[in-house]
């Protein structure tokens, strides 16, 4: 079974590659996967995938895409060939380019996640964009389609991990932003949980941020939390 270590994500949320580049030295031998995200990559490009991997971490890339499935498909296929772990798009895609990115991605070392409702909103936010449904129940429905589609890896909130698996099975691989350690601040996220929390719920991966980023000390944060997660998947072993 995956360890803490192996379980955790960290996004490089930070605007240079000096930046990026010290926080990877010194978490790669607490945390085996460092996500790069829109302000990263807008920024640098592959340089900064490359930097994680020059560090023998394996890199998410998250740009939450959203598009025509001619166009995800192909963005899709220059990912897989950066070598990414990972790779982000919105499940709200609809069944063609979901289709269309997974037979992309097949064979490549790359894992399509699809997400499924942005932690950050709750249903006053889902409601100003017209979705009238509870977050838990469009999340349930988005993963369903995206599993549909031939991508079984999800982005969700802890809140629907429990139901993701009822629904879905082993088989589908979920990571789980919004992740809290107890007395730290929530910040923009809406629906959060607590890293044992998450793993009870039947969480693979956790994303940490701010937590860890913004800690006194990001190193010793990261190790709590690796070891948090240790402990809640000794029971649930
Ligand atoms: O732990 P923290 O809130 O700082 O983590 C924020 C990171 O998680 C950002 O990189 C954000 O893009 C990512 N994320 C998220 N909610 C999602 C998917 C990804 O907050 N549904």
């Amino acid at each position: 079974m995956a360890s803490g270590r192996e379980r955790l994500i960290f996004p490089l949320d930070v605007s240079t590659l000096e930046e990026a580049r010290a926080l990877v030295a010194l978490l790669a031998s607490d945390i085996a996967t460092f996500k790069v995200g829109l302000e990263l990559f807008t920024a640098y490009g592959p340089a900064a995938i490359s930097l994680v991997h020059d560090a023998g971490a394996e890199c998410f890339l998250d740009l939450k895409m959203h598009d025509i499935p001619e166009t995800v498909a192909r963005a899709t296929e220059s990912a897989t060939r950066l070598g990414v772990r990972y790779l982000t798009l919105h499940a709200a895609n609809g069944p063609k380019t979901l289709t269309k990115a997974a037979a992309v991605a097949k064979g490549s070392p790359t894992t399509l996640l699809a997400v499924t409702v942005l932690t950050s909103m709750d249903d006053a936010e889902l409601h100003a964009i017209g979705i009238m449904a509870s977050p838990g129940d469009t999340v349930l429905a988005l993963a369903r389609m995206a599993k549909g589609a031939g991508v079984s890896g999800l982005v969700a909130s802890a809140h629907e991990c429990k139901a993701l698996r009822a629904a879905l099975g082993a088989d589908a691989h979920l990571v789980i932003p919004g992740v809290r350690p107890l007395g730290s601040d929530a910040n923009d996220q809406k629906r959060t949980a607590t890293p044992r929390e998450a793993i009870v719920n039947g969480a693979d991966k956790l994303v940490v941020g701010r937590p860890i980023r913004d800690a006194k000390d990001p190193r010793a944060a990261a190790q709590a939390i690796a070891r948090e997660i240790d402990e809640a998947l000794s029971g649930r072993a």
